[in-house]
């Protein structure tokens, strides 16, 4: 918060704390870089899955440097703990940031912190994950879609089996919303084709719930009777195959998964998992800092957004939606190499020489 705000907030004592705060205006005090530029608090859920502290983070981080010069970005990972965030929310606004962009770790429990955020006059843009509470702005992927490309691309893997064979369905933690969303298209695409015989809901996205839940389906059903896996992310993936391995399943079954990780892309072209989905990390955390930016500045979102959403209360709320893109063996190429997220080199370790060779990646 800036000094002269302090001050007059002290001064009007007549004026509720609430109110005094929400005067705070674009920040123009002393920033951790010790320049006068505004501050914006980054939240993010978790360290397990790789894309937030490898992708998210950098990108977001080099955009606000290109929009604004002096503004600094005072960076938080909750390790999955929800009473952390709420911890790390608590201490952004104590601190006086003057935007916060923020991954829930859950929705619900957070939405008494954004509400704490939004009275002291902190806009909070909810990203990649629709927070619930008074937000003003959301970026993020048609997660619905995200569901639809999995199912799509299971049943087209499952061959002859799509029709009746059995599949073990892996989601997300449903304190995620995108994970009601991801579960919600999948199964809009794979209800009346095949059969759920198994369905877990997994807890913070762990990859070891994942091993253990996929581990006691194998027991249950029989390893011949799994004809195909969904796994809602390349985590849970990572954890299913991995059971289905130590299972001695062979030939594996077709295992979905998403977000690009590196060590799914190696999987895919190794032949250990089907597909992943690739949620173009730069445009979505560019625009989150877009958002971020105008919203330190006390600007409006609407220039940069290029959609709405309706928040918890109902409210129309400045989004931008994009595209997600599902990525099998064939296009890793046009998709991930293309864009710069992965160079041939990084993906094909000796080990995979000969399947980059048949895959076109050499
Ligand atoms: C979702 C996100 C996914 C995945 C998952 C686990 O909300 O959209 O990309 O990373 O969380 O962190």
């Amino acid at each position: 918060m800036k000094a002269w705000t302090r001050d007059a907030a002290i001064a009007l004592t007549a004026v509720s704390t609430a109110l005094a705060l929400a005067a705070c205006g674009p920040g123009t005090g002393n920033n951790s870089n010790g320049g006068n530029g505004p501050e914006i608090g980054l939240l993010l859920p978790d360290a397990t899955t790789a894309r937030w502290e490898t992708q998210d983070s950098p990108f977001f981080k080099k955009r606000i440097k290109e929009l604004c010069a002096d503004c600094t970005v005072e960076h938080a990972n909750a390790k999955g703990d929800v009473a952390t965030q709420q911890q790390q929310v608590n201490a952004m606004i104590t601190r006086g940031v003057d935007a916060m962009v923020l991954v829930a770790v859950d929705a619900r429990s957070l939405a008494p912190a954004v509400t704490k955020a939004a009275d002291a006059g902190i806009p909070v843009i909810a990203y990649d994950r629709l927070a619930e509470g008074p937000i003003s702005g959301y970026v993020s992927f048609d997660g619905e879609e995200v569901g639809r490309l999995q199912g799509r691309a299971l049943l087209r893997a499952m061959g002859d089996r799509a029709d009746g064979g059995q599949i073990v369905m892996m989601n997300g933690d449903l304190s995620d919303p995108n994970a009601i969303s991801f579960k919600k298209g999948a199964l809009s695409v794979l209800d009346g084709r095949v059969k759920i015989s198994k369905a877990y809901d997994t807890y913070q996205w762990s990859t070891e719930a994942a091993n253990t839940n996929m581990s006691g389906a194998i027991s249950a059903l029989g390893a011949e009777n799994i004809d195909g896996v969904y796994a809602a992310n390349d985590s849970l993936a990572a954890g299913c195959i991995t059971a289905l391995k130590s299972n001695k399943v062979n030939p594996l079954p077709p295992v979905t998964g998403q977000d690009a990780e590196l060590a799914a892309v190696r999987r895919i072209v190794a032949g250990d998992q089907y597909m992943t989905v690739y949620k173009p990390f730069r445009p979505e955390a560019s625009a989150g800092a877009d958002m971020a930016v105008a919203a330190a500045r006390g600007e409006s979102l609407d220039p940069v957004a290029t959609d709405t959403v309706r928040s918890s209360s109902g409210k129309a709320v400045p989004a931008v939606m994009l595209t997600p893109v599902s990525v099998t063996v064939t296009n890793i190429k046009d998709t991930l190499v293309e864009d710069g997220v992965y160079t041939v080199q990084q993906i094909c370790t000796p080990p995979l020489t000969s399947a980059c060779n048949r895959a076109g990646l050499a």
